[in-house]
């Protein structure tokens, strides 16, 4: 699993790409180690936050690997970007609250794995991008899609057309970063909030993430009465109820997720 570094403390997994001379890029055997280790955190009780970030201080990963990229044709490319964005769907799925810790280059693959995360948290030296063009390709792990989500049609378009980079401080103001911190910061920051997600209360958290992803996919009636109904599912935890009690006996609630 040298592609990929994982930690487990205090029910905060952290995972790292690890391949910091090569600035984190994408190969199929880092995106399937990737996965899977997704896939175990998310069937795993012990871990409530993922935490999904690079090696070494220059990248978060620079995009899909280049060397592979290069080799492609029709029927591999396609192959390709259906893994990687199923990869990025699971972890959006994954049902638990996964920060993307941006601690440089986000590029092409690298935005959009930042972009499957549920927060993005960047340190100053950060830089996001969709450079796929100056390829002659287009992004295939979801950056025409959810960037246009997070940032709107015309800024999606401008980073996509020019493939020019954004700096942290941009990234922010566009809501594609939701906080920018400096780079000896980073993963202090990132952990404070790690905890506070992982003292709440797991289910509601699962509820709030589908609610609104599911809500992105449908019309507003449909996604209102999804919310409703998960609404209901929270009631029904016994997270709510010790919640509620905490909040009346004036004590800090002690989330179990049941
Ligand atoms: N795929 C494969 N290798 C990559 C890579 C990628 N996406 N991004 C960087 N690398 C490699 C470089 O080839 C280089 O390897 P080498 O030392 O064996 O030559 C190493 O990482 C360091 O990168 P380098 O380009 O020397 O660093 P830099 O500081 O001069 O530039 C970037 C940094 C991020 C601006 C530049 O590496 C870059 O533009 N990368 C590609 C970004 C991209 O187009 N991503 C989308 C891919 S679809």
């Amino acid at each position: 699993m040298a592609n990929v570094l994982t930690e487990l403390n205090n029910r905060i997994f952290t995972i790292t790409i690890n391949r910091p001379d090569k600035l984190n890029a994408l190969n199929q055997e880092t995106l399937t180690q990737l996965n899977k280790v997704v896939e175990d955190a998310a069937g795993n009780d012990d871990v409530r936050v993922i935490i999904i970030t690079g090696s070494g201080e220059k990248a978060f990963v620079a995009g899909a690997d280049i060397n592979e990229l290069a080799k492609t044709n029709a029927v591999s490319g396609m192959q390709f970007a259906q893994y990687g964005q199923q990869v990025f769907n699971t972890i959006e799925n994954c049902g638990k609250p996964v920060i993307a810790a941006v601690n440089g280059f986000a590029l092409g693959g690298g935005c959009e794995l930042a972009m499957a995360c549920h927060l993005r948290i960047a340190s100053d030296n950060a830089r996001f991008g969709q450079p796929e063009i100056k390829l002659g390709v287009i992004p295939g792990f979801g950056g025409t899609q959810r960037l246009t989500r997070l940032v709107g049609k015309g800024k999606a378009m401008e980073m996509n057309l020019l493939g020019d980079m954004v700096s942290a401080d941009q990234a922010e103001q566009m809501g594609l970063a939701n906080l920018v911190v400096p780079q000896g910061e980073l993963m202090k920051t990132v952990l404070k909030v790690a905890d506070q997600l992982a003292q709440s209360a797991p289910i509601a958290l699962s509820m709030i993430i589908d609610s609104i992803n599911r809500g992105l996919e449908c019309g507003m009636s449909e996604a209102l009465d999804y919310e409703v109904k998960a609404f209901g599912v929270c009631c029904s935890s016994e997270d709510k109820n010790e919640g509620t009690a905490a909040f009346l006996e004036k004590r800090p609630a002690k989330f179990t997720g049941q």
